[in-house]
C-alpha cells in the first residue's frame, strides 16, 4: 500500500484524506447518473477518474464536449473541472482502479427481452475488481439492484481471486441513486440519499464521504439490502399507482368522467398522493424496478401480485392509445390506413432526451402495422433517427401536413402550443395521452379530440 493511501475502513484516515483532498475517486460507468456523480466529486476538490467502456463518450469528455446537454447546471461544472484537471475519463480500468481509494459503481442494470434483470455489467466489473482492486479500498454501488445482491453476489465475486477479504481488506456499501434525469443537479442538492454499508462503521464512512460532496440529508440504513429495498419500494410505488389511475381512467372514460378533474379534486385530501394516467411507463427505472422486485419474489419463493398486474396494465396502455386514435378516425369517417399521423414526443418523460423503454415505440409500431405513415416531432430529437424514423425539425410545418397528431410526451413545448395550429387543416384529429389539453378548448377549435381518460 502506498503511504498516501488511506485505509478506507478507518474513519479518521478517510476524514484526513477528504480534508487534504487526497482521496482518489474512480467512478465506473459515466452515463446519465455516473457522469454527474463524478463531476460532483471532482467539483468538491477530489481528484476523480471516470471509467467507461464507451470509447466515443470518453473521447468526447476528454476533448471538452459535455454529453448531457439536458442537465441544467452541469455544463458549467464540467467545463470547470476539466479546465482544473480535477476530472478526466478513460476506458482503461486496469490503470484507474489500482490507483483509486474510492470506487463508485454507476453501471447499467437493464433487463432482457423477457423482463429478466441483467446485472452483467456489475458482475463483469466485480470480477475485474477482484483482480485489480488495491487492498483497503471502498466500493460504493450506486446502481439500482435487488435487495441482497451485494451480500449474496458482489461480495463473493470480488473475493473470488482470494486476494481480497470482505471487512478485512476491502469494504463495500450502497448509496442508491434517486435523481431524475433533467433535474440531476437539483436532485443531488435537495433529495435525501440512502446510505447502507456492509457494517455500521462503513455506513458511517460512506456518510462522511457523501457529506463532503453533497449537502443533502443522508439517511442511515441498517444494511445494504434495506437501502436497496427502499429505493425499489419508492419507484415501484409509482409504477403501481400509475397503473391504478390508468386503469381507472379507462372506466371513467366510459362513464363520461374526466379523470384529470377527479385527480385534481382527490389530491386535496391530505393522504392522497396523486399520479396521472398516460400512454405507458418507460425509462431506465420504473418498469425495470418492478421487474427487479418480481425477480426478488421469484428468488425468495414469494409472490407480488399487485406489481405484476401493475406492469400488465402499464404495458397495455400504448394499445389503448391506438384504440383512441382509431376511434377518432372512425368518428370522422377516415381510414387509418395510408393516413399520416404525427407523434408528438418520443421521450419516456417530459423535458428529457431519453427514449429508453419509451411507450412511443410501441404506439408507433402498432400504428405502422395498421398502415399509417408515422411522422415524429420531439424538441429533444430534432432531425434525428428515432425508431427507424427521421424526426421533423419544424412542428409548425409538419402539423398542417398530417391527418392526426398524438401527444405522447408532455414536453413543455407542447403545453405552450396554440390549438389553432391544429385546426388549420380540415377535420384535424388530436389525441392527448397526457392530460395537457383542455377538451373544452379542443372542441372550441372544432378539433376531433380524444383525451386519454377525459370522458369526452
Ligand atoms: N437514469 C436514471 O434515471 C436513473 C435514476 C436513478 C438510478 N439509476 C440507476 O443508475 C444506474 C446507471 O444508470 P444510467 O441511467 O446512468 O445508465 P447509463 O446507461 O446512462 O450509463 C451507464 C454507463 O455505464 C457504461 N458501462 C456499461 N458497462 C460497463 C462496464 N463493464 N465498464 C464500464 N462502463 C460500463 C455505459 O457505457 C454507460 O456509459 C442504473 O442502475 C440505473 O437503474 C438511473
Amino acid at each position: 500500500m502506498s503511504s498516501s493511501k488511506p485505509n478506507m475502513n478507518n474513519i479518521e484516515d478517510v476524514r484526513k484524506s477528504l480534508d487534504s483532498k487526497t482521496l482518489r475517486v474512480c467512478v465506473i460507468g459515466i452515463g446519465r447518473i455516473g457522469l454527474p456523480t463524478a463531476l460532483s466529486f471532482a467539483k468538491s476538490g477530489l481528484q476523480t477518474i471516470g471509467v467507461d467502456i464507451n470509447e466515443n463518450l470518453v473521447q468526447n469528455i476528454n476533448s471538452g464536449k459535455f454529453p448531457l446537454k439536458d442537465e441544467p447546471g452541469y455544463n458549467e461544472i464540467f467545463d470547470d473541472v476539466i479546465k482544473n484537471k480535477k476530472f478526466f475519463a478513460t476506458t482503461n480500468i486496469e490503470d484507474a482502479v489500482p490507483n483509486s481509494d474510492l470506487l463508485l459503481l454507476s453501471l447499467p442494470t437493464p433487463m432482457d427481452e423477457n423482463n429478466i434483470p441483467n446485472y452483467s455489467a456489475l458482475r463483469n466489473v466485480a470480477t475485474k475488481l477482484s483482480e485489480i482492486l488495491s487492498p483497503n479500498s471502498l466500493i460504493i454501488v450506486e446502481s439500482t439492484i435487488e435487495p441482497g445482491f451485494i451480500e449474496d453476489e458482489m461480495v463473493s465475486i470480488i473475493s473470488k481471486s482470494g486476494r481480497l477479504e470482505i471487512e478485512k481488506n476491502f469494504f463495500i456499501g450502497v448509496c442508491p441513486e434517486n435523481a431524475n434525469p433533467g433535474e440531476i443537479l437539483h436532485d443531488f442538492t435537495n433529495l435525501p440519499r440512502l446510505v447502507g454499508g456492509i457494517n455500521h462503521n462503513i455506513t458511517k464512512i460512506i456518510k462522511e464521504i457523501y457529506k463532503f460532496v453533497f449537502s443533502v440529508e443522508l439517511v442511515e440504513m441498517p444494511d445494504c439490502k434495506t437501502a436497496n429495498a427502499v429505493k425499489l419500494t419508492t419507484n415501484v410505488f409509482r409504477d403501481i399507482n400509475i397503473a391504478f389511475v390508468s386503469e381507472l381512467s379507462l372506466m371513467f372514460d366510459k362513464l363520461g368522467i374526466d379523470t384529470i378533474k377527479v385527480l385534481e379534486a382527490a389530491k386535496k385530501k391530505y393522504n392522497f398522493q396523486v399520479h396521472y394516467p398516460g400512454s405507458g411507463v418507460g425509462g431506465p427505472c420504473l418498469p425495470i424496478n418492478s421487474y427487479q422486485l418480481i425477480n426478488t419474489a421469484k428468488r425468495t419463493g414469494s409472490k407480488l401480485n399487485i406489481i405484476e398486474w401493475g406492469r400488465k396494465i402499464n404495458e397495455k396502455m400504448p394499445e389503448h392509445v391506438v384504440k383512441l386514435t382509431s376511434d377518432a378516425f372512425t368518428m370522422c369517417n377516415k381510414p387509418i390506413q395510408n393516413s399520416k399521423i404525427l407523434i408528438l414526443g418520443v421521450s419516456y418523460k417530459p423535458n428529457v432526451k431519453d427514449i429508453q423503454l419509451a411507450p412511443a415505440e410501441k404506439i408507433i409500431k402498432k400504428l405502422q402495422n395498421l398502415g399509417a405513415k408515422i411522422y415524429v416531432y420531439d424538441p429533444y430529437f430534432v432531425s434525428n433517427e428515432v425508431f427507424g424514423i427521421t424526426t421533423e425539425n419544424d412542428i409548425e410545418k409538419i402539423i398542417p401536413k398530417v391527418d392526426a397528431a398524438i401527444i405522447v410526451t408532455a414536453h413543455d413545448e407542447f403545453k405552450k402550443l396554440k390549438l389553432s395550429i391544429f385546426s388549420q387543416t380540415f377535420q384535424s384529429i388530436l389525441i392527448d395521452t397526457r392530460g395537457i389539453i383542455d377538451p373544452a378548448e379542443a372542441k372550441k377549435e372544432k378539433l376531433i379530440f380524444r383525451g386519454l381518460g377525459r370522458g369526452d
